[in-house]
């Protein structure tokens, strides 16, 4: 579909979604352009498709690449970053598959984390400051609250449909292996709630970029922990609990980026409150 789009686009596009596994789709989102851009930082996972509903245009970019070629080690956050920012993003709604390490966030459930553990190895690019560009932002909270609350909204509204746990520690790891039971176990005992491949190095470019940047997360497994036979994690689990909770996931995403759309969440969505947070170092243009 992507190559028989328009590959420019003539207005500021501020608000995105990045889609991780089984979200590729938003309902009532028409496709208007595909925008095939290259950063100073390489070229991103996917081309960028515009859609636009009621007039907003919205980004919408596949972390793993349009075919789920490009595992969790291997994106390239730093450009899918800078390549929304030029365009003009402001705020990102990211979505991801999680493992969930608590007994009462079961698979199919959404949580709205606030916080991160990075377990990842340091082999990811993580930072636009460097090579004479020096600077150093604030991550102690790496979500947006503004967004959350947002999100939050519109969970509530979905009624009986959705299962939404408005906070929670996301644990980042390196991957591509799943964890051993005694991380896990660690995890757990570190207060993570929920675990993935994917938040990292993603919201640090986003602070430093100085987006509104929230993560969805979604269960779809218990991790190893759990230690129910035949129940420990592995892709065809992961894949089948997004299957089987897409439509949920399409719809809560759709009506965030309704919300979103409101002229009295404009400022919010031009993520003022991040202006000059990372001293605007960077040059995404
Ligand atoms: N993504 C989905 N499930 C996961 C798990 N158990 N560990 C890491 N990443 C995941």
């Amino acid at each position: 579909m992507a190559s028989e789009l328009p590959t420019t686009f003539d207005r500021p596009v501020h608000i995105a979604v990045i889609g991780g596994t089984g979200l590729s789709r938003i309902p009532g989102y028409t496709p208007v352009a595909a925008l095939d851009l290259t950063t100073p930082w390489g070229k991103p996972s996917s081309p960028i498709l515009i859609l636009e509903h009621g007039g907003v245009p919205i980004a919408f970019l596949s972390r793993h690449g349009a075919h789920h070629e490009i595992a969790p080690h291997e994106v390239p956050a730093r450009a899918n970053i800078a390549a929304l920012r030029s365009i003009g993003v402001r705020s990102v709604i990211a979505f991801s598959a999680v493992g969930s390490l608590r007994e009462e966030i079961k698979p199919m459930d959404f949580v709205i984390p606030d916080q991160i553990i990075d377990r990842t190895k340091g082999i990811r690019p993580f930072t636009f400051f460097e090579g004479g560009v020096v600077g150093h932002v604030g991550f102690a909270d790496p979500f947006d609250a503004k967004l959350a609350q947002v999100v939050e909204k519109c969970a509530a509204a979905m009624k009986g449909d959705v299962t939404l746990h408005s906070e929670g520690v996301v644990v980042c790891m390196e991957g591509p292996q799943f964890s051993t039971r005694a991380e896990s176990n660690m995890y757990r005992s570190w207060g993570g709630s929920v675990i993935n491949m994917s938040a990292l190095p993603e919201a640090k470019l986003a602070r430093e970029a100085e987006l509104a940047y929230q993560m969805i997360c979604m269960a779809t497994d218990y991790d190893c922990w759990r230690n129910t036979e035949g129940e420990d994690v592995d892709v065809a689990m992961v894949m089948k609990y997004m299957a089987a909770n897409s439509e949920n996931a399409k719809h809560l995403v759709g009506a965030v980026l309704d919300e979103l759309a409101k002229n009295d969440n404009t400022d919010l969505v031009l993520a003022k409150h991040w202006e000059g947070s990372a001293q605007g170092a960077v040059k995404f243009m």
